[in-house]
C-alpha cells in the first residue's frame, strides 16, 4: 500500500465534499481517487474541484461496482491506496471490508451495513470483522459521518473532558435549511426514507425500547435557529454508544421534521411508495421506493437552492466531582457557505468533512490500531480540533435547555 493515497468509493453529495476536502489538505492527501459505479459523475466531480480549488493533490477516476468484491480487489491492487472510504450506500460496507482485508488496507465509512432487503441497520455485521482486521494489522472506523461520526466523538469528548460518569445523552440533529421544493431528502432517499419510516427506538436501563415511527415530538429551541419540532428516532451510534460510554442510564436521538415534509411522506406511505418489497410492473419486478428515488430531486443538486442552517449536537446529564452537570456541544453550519465552498448544501458537507477528518486520523497515525472500531473508541482530541480547522467549528454550552 502506498501511504500517500486515498480510494474514495461512491461520487454522490458525500463523495463529493470528501474529495473536494482532501484536495483542500494536499499535505495529507496527495492522491486521490474517486471511483464509482457512474464513471462519468466521478470524472465529473473530478473537474468541478479543479474548477474551485487549485491543490497540489493528484486525482483519478475509476469505474467499480462496490457490490462486487473481485472489482474492488483488482482496483485496490492496482491503485495501492492506504485507505479505502466508503462513501457509497452501507449495502456496500461489507463487499468493501472484504476488499480491504484481502488487499491489508485500511477502511472508513459513514453508515453501517444494513441488508437490501430488510430496513434494519446493526453493527453486528461489521462488528464480526474486528478479529480479522486486528489479525491484518488493518484500521476499520465504522460511521465517521457527523451523526454517526462527530456525534460519536463529542461522546468521547465530553467523557474525556467533562464528567466523571454521564447519565443521559440526547442527540438532536436540526435541519432548517429550505430547498423550495415540495419535497426531497437531504441524503440518498431510499437510505433516508428507510430510516425515517422505521420504528423509533431509544436505550434506557439498559435495554431498547422500541416507539411506533414519529410517534414521541418535542419541541426545542436550538441556537442560532429558533424553536423547531423534533422526532424521535432510532439512529445506529445508539447502540454503539450504549456500549462504550459506561453507566450511561438513557440515550435518545431525535430529528427535525416538518409539518409538510411529514405530510408528503405520510402519504407516500399510504399509497405504498415507500415500500421495499418488489412489485410487478409491466412484466418486471419493481421496488417502491427505489423508484421513488428515481423521481425525487437528486440531493446532489440541492446544493446551489438551500437557505438556512443546520444544528447537530449533543446533551449530556452527569456527574463531575460529585455534582451534577450539564453540557450541550454542537455546530451549526450555513447552507449557502458550503455551497459556495465545495458545491454541495450542508448535510453533504457535515458528512463528508468528518470523513475526511477520520481518514486524516488514520493516515496521521492518530487514530491507528489494529481492528474494527467506532469512533469514539479513539481519543477525540485530535478530532475536535481538526473540526475547528476545517470547516466544522463546535461551540459549548454549560446551561442549555434540557429535552423532556
Ligand atoms: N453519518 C452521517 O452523518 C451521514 C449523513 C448523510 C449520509 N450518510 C451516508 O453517506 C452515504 C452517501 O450518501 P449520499 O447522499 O452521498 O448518497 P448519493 O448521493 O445517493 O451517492 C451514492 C453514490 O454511491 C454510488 N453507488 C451506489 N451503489 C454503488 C455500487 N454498487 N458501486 C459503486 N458505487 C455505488 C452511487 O453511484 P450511482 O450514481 O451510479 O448510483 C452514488 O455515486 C450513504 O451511505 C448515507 O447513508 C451518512
Amino acid at each position: 500500500m502506498n501511504e500517500n493515497r486515498t480510494l474514495i468509493i461512491g461520487a454522490g453529495g458525500v463523495a463529493s465534499v470528501i474529495a473536494h476536502k482532501c484536495c483542500q489538505n494536499p499535505e495529507v492527501f496527495p492522491d486521490i481517487m474517486v471511483a464509482s459505479r457512474t464513471k462519468s459523475k466521478c470524472d465529473l466531480l473530478k473537474s468541478a474541484i479543479k474548477s474551485r480549488i487549485e491543490t497540489k493533490t493528484k486525482s483519478s477516476t475509476a469505474r467499480v461496482d462496490a457490490d462486487n468484491t473481485e472489482e474492488l480487489i483488482s482496483l485496490i491492487k492496482d491503485y495501492k491506496p492506504a485507505i479505502v472510504i466508503n462513501a457509497a450506500l452501507p449495502y456496500q460496507d461489507l463487499t468493501v471490508m472484504d476488499a480491504c482485508l484481502e488487499t491489508g488496507v485500511n477502511y472508513l465509512d459513514t453508515a453501517n451495513y444494513e441488508p437490501p432487503e430488510t430496513a434494519k441497520f446493526e453493527y453486528k455485521w461489521q462488528w464480526a470483522y474486528r478479529e480479522r482486521f486486528e489479525k491484518a494489522g488493518i484500521t476499520a472506523v465504522l460511521g465517521c459521518g457527523f451523526d454517526p461520526g462527530v456525534t460519536g466523538v463529542f461522546s468521547a469528548y465530553a467523557q474525556k473532558r467533562h464528567f466523571d460518569e454521564i447519565n443521559y445523552i440526547d442527540i438532536l440533529d436540526a435541519n432548517a435549511g429550505d430547498h423550495g421544493y415540495a419535497f426531497a431528502t437531504n441524503f440518498n432517499p431510499e437510505i433516508n426514507i428507510r430510516e425515517i419510516t422505521s420504528n423509533g427506538r431509544y436505550f434506557e436501563d439498559g435495554k431498547f425500547i422500541e416507539t411506533k415511527p414519529m410517534e414521541i415530538k418535542r419541541v426545542y429551541n436550538f441556537p442560532e435557529i429558533g424553536e423547531k419540532d423534533m422526532y424521535l428516532l432510532y439512529h445506529e451510534e445508539l447502540e454503539s454508544l450504549a456500549l462504550n460510554i459506561k453507566g450511561v442510564k438513557r440515550i435518545r436521538f431525535f430529528m427535525t421534521f416538518s409539518q409538510n415534509y411529514l405530510t408528503h411522506l405520510k402519504v407516500l406511505e399510504n399509497v405504498g411508495m415507500t415500500s421495499i418489497k418488489p412489485v410487478d410492473f409491466e412484466g418486471k419486478k419493481i421496488i417502491p421506493l427505489q423508484f421513488l428515488k428515481a423521481v425525487l430531486p437528486d440531493p446532489a443538486s440541492l446544493g446551489p437552492r438551500t437557505k438556512g442552517r443546520t444544528n447537530i449536537g449533543c446533551i449530556y446529564q452527569g456527574v463531575k466531582d460529585g455534582k451534577p452537570k450539564n453540557y450541550y456541544i454542537y455546530n451549526t453550519c450555513v447552507h449557502e457557505e458550503c455551497y459556495a465552498e465545495v458545491g454541495s448544501q450542508a448535510i453533504s458537507y457535515t458528512t463528508g468533512v468528518p470523513a475526511m477528518l477520520g481518514a486524516m486520523m488514520v493516515l496521521t497515525g492518530k487514530w491507528r490500531k489494529a481492528g474494527v472500531y467506532n469512533v469514539e473508541e479513539f481519543d477525540p482530541d485530535p478530532f475536535m480540533d481538526a473540526l475547528n480547522k476545517w470547516g466544522l467549528p463546535w461551540k459549548e454550552c454549560f446551561e442549555p435547555e434540557l429535552v423532556e
